[in-house]
């Protein structure tokens, strides 16, 4: 039996149900209902159980609940995360505290395989909040003593370039002027990678026991901000135009609290240190289709 942590949100989501259609038994750990929650779920619970899944409702803040789904359960996955989720538990409840709960009563369960999801650049003693709780996270992890493999993807292509560039332009579009704007020159180098891939590669070390202890990056392709509004123009056979906020400002082309993630996501971009890592090695090793960025904008350019 596997448990799912995460299977509302989208790569959870993703994982529990590649795992269903190849015949897998697996259990999800789902919050109760909220009517917040439901606007921004991936899969609802009544989706996961038609498709298979059994639910157990639970919540990582809550340590009797992780302890009552774990009974019998062989391999864990965890994507559980506060970072899309405001509101409903915070990076340290949810991230640090919940992952630390589920992996020391995963270790007390005996479970064999305990998969999470971190991220590229994750760092204990960061000062990026979602990287330093990540950091304290797989910190945790190694300390619960569980049998653990930890993937590290970079910059989801669907969150980074899909919410923040290609939405801006549609929105904009459909306000009469097709424009996106960057915070700052958007000149610094980002690596990026598609959810799907990771959600493969998620299945792939499911399956294999010899990823135990292993920590995986999983990066497919590197681009500026700037390149890739070019590329947008090039694929979309259009141009429009590409305007600058300073770092501090916030962007116009979206309103309410959109426009405060898009900014804060964009100002996290021009402030980070150059990112060019790519994995080849580790696309090669499981077998994953490694979508491209080009790829990727084609199917949303299309959508
Ligand atoms: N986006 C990126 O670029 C990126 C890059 C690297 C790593 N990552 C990591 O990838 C992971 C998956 O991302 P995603 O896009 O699938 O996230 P998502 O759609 O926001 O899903 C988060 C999931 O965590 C669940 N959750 C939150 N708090 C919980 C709690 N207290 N107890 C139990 N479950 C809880 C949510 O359940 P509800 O439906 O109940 O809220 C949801 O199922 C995250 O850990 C993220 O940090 C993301």
């Amino acid at each position: 039996m596997h448990l799912v942590v995460g299977a509302t949100g989208r790569l959870g989501g993703a994982v529990a149900t590649h795992l269903l259609a190849r015949g897998e038994r697996v259990r999800v750990l789902v919050r109760p209902r909220d009517p917040d929650r439901d606007q921004v779920r991936a899969l609802t619970p009544e989706r996961l159980l038609a498709l298979g899944a059994e639910l157990v409702e639970g919540d990582l803040t809550r340590p009797d609940t992780v302890a009552r789904a774990l009974e019998g359960v062989r391999r864990v996955l965890s994507t559980a995360s506060a970072t899309k989720r405001a509101g409903h538990g915070t990076l340290e409840t949810v991230d640090t505290k919940g992952t630390d709960t589920l992996a020391r009563a995963a270790r007390t369960a005996g479970v064999r395989q305990f998969v999470y999801v971190s991220a590229h650049l994750a760092d204990p003693d960061g000062t990026r909040p979602v990287l330093r709780e990540k950091g304290l996270a797989e910190r945790a992890i190694a300390a619960s003593g569980v049998p653990a493999t930890v993937l590290r993807p970079t910059k989801f292509m669907q969150d980074w370039i899909g919410a923040l560039l290609v939405r801006q332009l549609r929105e904009s579009d459909s306000a009469g002027a097709a424009r996106v704007q960057l915070v700052g020159s958007g000149d610094v180098p980002a690596s990026f990678v598609d959810e799907d891939d990771v959600a493969a590669l998620a299945v792939a070390v499911l399956a294999r026991d010899e990823t135990i202890g292993e920590t995986l990056t999983l990066a497919t392709e590197v681009d500026t901000y700037r390149g890739l509004v070019e590329r947008i123009q090039r694929l979309a056979g259009t141009t429009f135009a590409l305007e600058s906020v300073a770092v501090g400002e916030r962007v116009t082309t979206l309103e309410g609290p959109l426009a405060a993630t898009v900014t804060a996501l964009l100002t996290s971009v021009a402030t980070s240190p150059p990112d060019t890592v790519t994995t080849p090695d580790v696309a090669a090793r499981f077998g994953l289709r490694s979508t491209g960025i080009d790829a990727f904008l084609r199917r949303s350019l299309a959508g």
